[in-house]
């Protein structure tokens, strides 16, 4: 049965979200406060690299993030198409980098799991290492391969997606200041709870049967409405951008204190800080410092070089690290898909199936119940 969905939240993952129930047939509502991706999604990297993310074991969270990279080429496509917009989304490959004979072991046991969940990756080092990126500092000793990771232009994805949604028929209201729940039916026994409703700051009432929460970092504000624990903090990120006229990067390279991104309109993006600062989205001298000494460590040639722009945006971080995905107790009427953390960009077209499916009742993937809401009980 078709359904009335309300979608608090531009960013990526609201705007994912909202796609895929309109594509379904849903009517489709999406609230904002601010503008659609002006929060986490549009400061994002845009890496989609569930091996580089998720070093220790293949735990769920890990399989969320593999089927989500594996929706990608079909996905992508299909925001481009839907929206008449065009964005960079690269099958660069990545490496790992590290500077210590000893840590090589520590790669060697990284790619043995991965290659069990589809990695084709290896080890490289001296002239192969260098044939991939030619101005990767002699530092560096070795580097884990995986071809299978990619990135995407985060800011232009989004911009697109908000297109596609709008064209496919979802209805935006943005710049809202403020979308508060005023009824959920509380209480009452499930049959006899009716629609949910939301109100802005301006007093205009919006009426759902399905309510999807993408606040992001700013979930946690409804704990109290909803009478449960939302255990979701903000974790400032701060990064970078450098020019890279001479195209000195060429994909992605990882090493144990950040990342150096190359994109398409000839920049690199070098992040990021995990700060704890509540709210604030500035940027800091030591932050960008601390990214600067690090950068220059993998690609020598940034000592001498000034980043052109710097920015920051507020990962929606779990006590966990996993988002929530699901309905709440006490009405399956309120669906949750927020705290995505260092991975919401990757994890938004498999975040949009889980939530379009849990809205019509299907059945799920088994590992889905490591991010239930109500495992913070
Ligand atoms: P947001 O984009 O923050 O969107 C939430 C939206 O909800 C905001 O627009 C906000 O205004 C709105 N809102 C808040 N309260 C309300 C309300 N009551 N009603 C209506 N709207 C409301 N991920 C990757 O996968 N790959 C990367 O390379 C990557 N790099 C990153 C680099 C940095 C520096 C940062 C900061 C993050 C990075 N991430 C990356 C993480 C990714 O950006 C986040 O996980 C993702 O953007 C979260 O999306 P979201 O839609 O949940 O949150
Ligand atoms: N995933 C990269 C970041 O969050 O900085």
């Amino acid at each position: 049965m078709k359904q009335n969905v309300v979608i608090m939240g531009g960013g990526i993952i609201g705007l994912s979200c909202a796609f895929e129930l309109q594509k379904r047939g849903h009517r489709v509502t999406l609230l904002e406060i601010g503008r659609c991706g002006g929060q986490a999604s549009g400061a994002a990297a845009g890496m989609l690299a569930p091996y580089s993310e998720n070093l220790e074991e293949p735990d769920p969270f890990f399989q969320l993030c593999l089927d989500s990279l594996r929706l990608y080429p079909a996905w992508q496509a299909e925001v481009k198409q839907a929206s008449g917009q065009s964005f960079e989304y690269s099958n660069s490959g990545s490496l790992y980098a590290v500077y210590h004979e000893a840590d090589i072991l520590a790669l060697e046991g990284r790619l043995l799991w991965q290659r069990e969940f589809g990695s084709t990756g290896c080890i490289v080092e001296g002239t192969t290492l260098r044939q991939i990126e030619p101005g990767i500092s002699d530092e560096v000793r070795a580097a884990l391969y995986t071809p299978e990771e990619s990135h995407i232009y985060a800011p232009h994805y989004v911009q697109a997606l908000e297109q596609a949604c709008r064209n496919a028929g979802v209805r935006i209201f943005e710049h809202l200041e403020s979308v508060d729940i005023v009824d959920w039916h509380q209480g009452q026994p499930q049959e006899l709870k009716g629609e949910i409703v939301v109100k802005s700051k301006d007093g205009r009432k919006f009426t759902a049967e399905r309510l999807v929460i993408c606040s992001g970092a700013w979930a946690r504000e409804l704990s109290g409405t909803l009478d449960l624990a939302i255990p979701i903090y903000p974790i400032r990120g701060q990064i970078c951008a450098y020019h890279n006229s001479l195209h000195t990067v060429r994909g992605m390279v990882f090493n144990n204190q950040g990342y150096v991104v190359a994109k398409e309109n000839s920049t690199i993006v070098c992040g990021a800080s995990e700060d704890i600062a509540g709210f604030d989205t500035s940027v800091t001298v030591k932050g960008i410092e601390r990214l600067r000494k690090w950068n220059k460590r993998l690609f020598p040639f940034l000592e001498g070089e000034n980043p052109f722009h710097q920015w920051a945006g507020l990962r929606p971080s779990t006590q966990d690290g996993r988002p929530l995905l699901g309905t709440v107790e006490g009405s399956n009427r309120i669906v949750f898909a927020a705290g995505h953390y260092r991975n919401g960009i990757l994890l938004s077209p498999v975040t949009a199936r889980i939530v379009a499916d849990v809205i019509e009742g299907h059945e799920l993937p088994g590992y889905y119940s490591a991010f239930a809401p109500a495992r913070f009980r």
